[in-house]
């Protein structure tokens, strides 16, 4: 049974063409590969099929922030309802199968729940799944890209909010991006609402290595996913086998990098224009930045945020913090 205040009607905030695609993702595919360094930002990496193939890799023995983020919000319970109490409404950034929140929503006794996803179907899915668990909670699913300012639904407005951003998905952006991203989840959220954030933690290259080019080749699927996506929805003719998945460890920036590196030289069509690679050449298609405590509070404090407290798993691999939208006191 479906709760009654499950919502899932006309809240698309997606643009779309006349086939469903989203205009944004032709621009971004489009002046992407026509750059000297090609790159695609990596939110188009989730379609239904790379949501799934991410929900895979979620699973891998190799991939551990899943299930170290999990840790901390299993143990941490008690810590959450001190910290921020009950009756905000949970708005969650890019809430994909939402396998994690629940844990938190136990925690904290929220008045509504707010899961934003660009992936509509998915997110629905999900939505109803965890509603089907929380029959008295208030569920208001917004299908949104959250890189842009949000309109929250009605329902929830003038509600003390928290955001969740599970994942280290704010690792995902640079730091100019990632700081316009927190900036306007404050403005979203509003004063006195706080941030639940993860944040992956710069570890042992090949640990961060090889969570990232996983041995049964799920990652380098998911990567791949977006070659086929752009045949797909843009009428695209890449040859997807001869793009191989590489993940770096970019150690000036604390990145893990994703890329689709040609095998040879290549030219294919994408929505009728014409592109080439070289032989080597590569489409940068992920970052995913990792941190340690200062600049989780440089990010946190150039974002708006103040930080109240933050856990590690027992190994010592992933981190959550709490954030909260205080007014800035008078500094030096
Ligand atoms: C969804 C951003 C948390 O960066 O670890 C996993 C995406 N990419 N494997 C990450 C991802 C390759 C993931 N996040």
């Amino acid at each position: 049974m479906q709760s009654e205040a499950l919502e899932t009607e006309g809240l698309s905030q997606v643009d779309r063409d006349e086939n469903g695609v989203a205009h944004a993702f032709r621009e971004d595919v489009l002046e992407g590969l026509s750059q000297k360094t090609k790159a695609v930002p990596a939110r188009w990496l989730y379609d239904d099929a790379g949501s799934e193939l991410f929900e895979e890799i979620t699973r891998l023995p190799e991939y551990y922030p899943t299930r170290a983020e999990t840790e901390i919000l299993e143990r941490r319970g008690g810590d959450f309802a001190g910290l921020i109490g009950r009756g905000r409404a949970v708005v969650e950034f890019g809430s994909g199968s939402s396998v994690k929140t629940p844990l938190l929503l136990r925690a904290i006794a929220p008045a509504a729940y707010v899961p934003l996803d660009i992936s509509g179907d998915f997110l629905r899915a999900a939505a109803a799944d965890l509603a089907q668990n929380f029959p008295q909670l208030p569920v208001h699913p917004v299908e949104a890209d959250f890189t842009r300012p949000v309109v929250l639904p009605e329902a929830v407005a003038g509600l003390p909010m928290l955001g969740f951003f599970p994942g280290s998905t704010i690792g995902n952006m640079v730091a100019r991006t990632a700081v316009d991203l927190l900036r306007s989840m404050r403005e979203t959220l509003g004063n006195g609402s706080m941030l639940l954030i993860g944040m992956d933690l710069i570890k042992d290259p090949a640990v961060l290595t090889a969570a990232y080019d996983d041995t049964r080749g799920i990652t380098a699927r998911f990567n791949q996913n977006l070659a086929h996506r752009i045949n797909r929805e843009l009428g695209g003719t890449i040859p997807v086998d001869k793009l191989r998945h590489v993940a770096r460890w970019n150690d000036t920036y604390a990145r893990i990098e994703m890329h689709l590196e040609a095998s040879e030289d290549l030219a294919f069509e994408i929505a009728g224009r014409s592109f080439t690679m070289a032989r080597r050449e590569t489409i940068h298609t992920e970052n995913s930045h990792k941190f340690d405590r200062r600049s989780q509070y440089t990010l946190l404090l150039a974002g708006g945020w103040t930080p109240v407290e933050r856990w590690l798993d027992a190994q010592q691999r992933f981190s959550l913090l709490l954030a909260s939208a205080t007014r800035p006191r008078n500094a030096p």
